[in-house]
């Protein structure tokens, strides 16, 4: 069986724009020869310091941007050079949590209306009463009481905010989630709430993830495997105890060197 997902030599150079007149300012290698695998069911954490490239990395892995180089493939399938229509159509199947869920929120929507839109994406004749019980269902899926459905994203504190988005994400029933530094915008103590909703996720529903985080302490509590990045490429890869135990790459030792003591006993 091929791995759930796969990147091979994975590349997105950006061009740099440099004076008045344009000219030839050469290039970002915001994403620079990435190869890796992802199995079903696991949790991979990427991290690297701002601008390393991960967010670059997670958006070619949901076709958002075309890459420079390289294919990806979902359960074999190559994704690199599909037309735009099955792009769109496969991308229910892989889905991504950000940073901050309310500038990824319609402030104008109820939690209803969010989520009913994104259940519709899957089944797009679900209405009535079975819509608002698949609803309710989501949000208590993310620990959400289903009574407070017709309120709006503001009425909810950054960490309910959070789930809203996780269950947003979850209604098309995708397989694979790219959560980009979700937990990086809340308090340490919400944290914690939000990385345990997503590893109880993945177990309900043998959900494979990407889970991105500047933070190896965090990326730590949640992943399996570790890829560390650094400008554009990945130093080092391995299971997460080992990389933050045992690190081989020189800068995975600047990163873990950078952990507050407490947090890495
Ligand atoms: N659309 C873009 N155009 C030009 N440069 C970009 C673009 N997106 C990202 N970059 C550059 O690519 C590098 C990686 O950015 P990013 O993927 O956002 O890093 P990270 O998510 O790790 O902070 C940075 O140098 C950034 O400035
Ligand atoms: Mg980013």
């Amino acid at each position: 069986m091929p791995s759930h997902l796969e990147i091979e030599h994975l590349s997105k150079h950006f061009p740099l724009r440099s004076g008045l007149f344009g000219g030839h300012g050469g290039e970002v290698r915001a994403v620079d020869d990435v190869s890796l695998t992802v199995e079903r069911g696991e949790i991979l954490g990427l991290v690297g310091e701002s601008g390393c490239g991960k967010s670059t990395l997670s958006r070619l892995v949901m076709q958002l941007i075309p890459p420079t180089a390289g294919t990806i493939r979902i359960a074999g399938d190559t994704l690199t050079g599909l037309p735009a229509g099955e792009v769109r159509r496969r991308r229910r199947d892989f889905q991504m949590i950000f940073q901050d869920p309310y500038a990824s929120l319609n402030p104008r929507l109820t939690i209803y209306s969010t989520l009913a839109e994104a259940l519709r994406t899957r089944h797009p004749r679900l209405s009535g009463s079975s819509l608002i019980d698949s609803v309710a269902a989501l949000m208590d899926r993310v620990g959400l009481d289903p009574g407070f459905m017709r309120k709006y994203p503001h009425e909810f504190s950054g960490g309910q905010r959070q789930r809203i988005a996780i269950a947003r994400a979850l209604a098309p029933e995708p397989q694979l989630i790219l959560a980009d530094e979700p937990v990086s915008a809340l308090d340490v103590s919400i944290q914690s709430q939000i990385l345990n909703l997503l590893r109880q996720l993945r177990r309900d529903l043998g959900l494979t993830m990407i889970f991105i985080s500047h933070d190896l302490a965090v990326v730590r509590y949640i992943a399996d495997r570790i890829a560390v990045m650094q400008a554009g490429k990945i130093v080092e890869i391995g299971e997460a105890d080992r990389v933050f135990h045992e690190p081989t790459a020189d800068y995975t030792r600047t990163l873990l060197a950078a952990i507050p003591r407490i947090a890495s006993r």
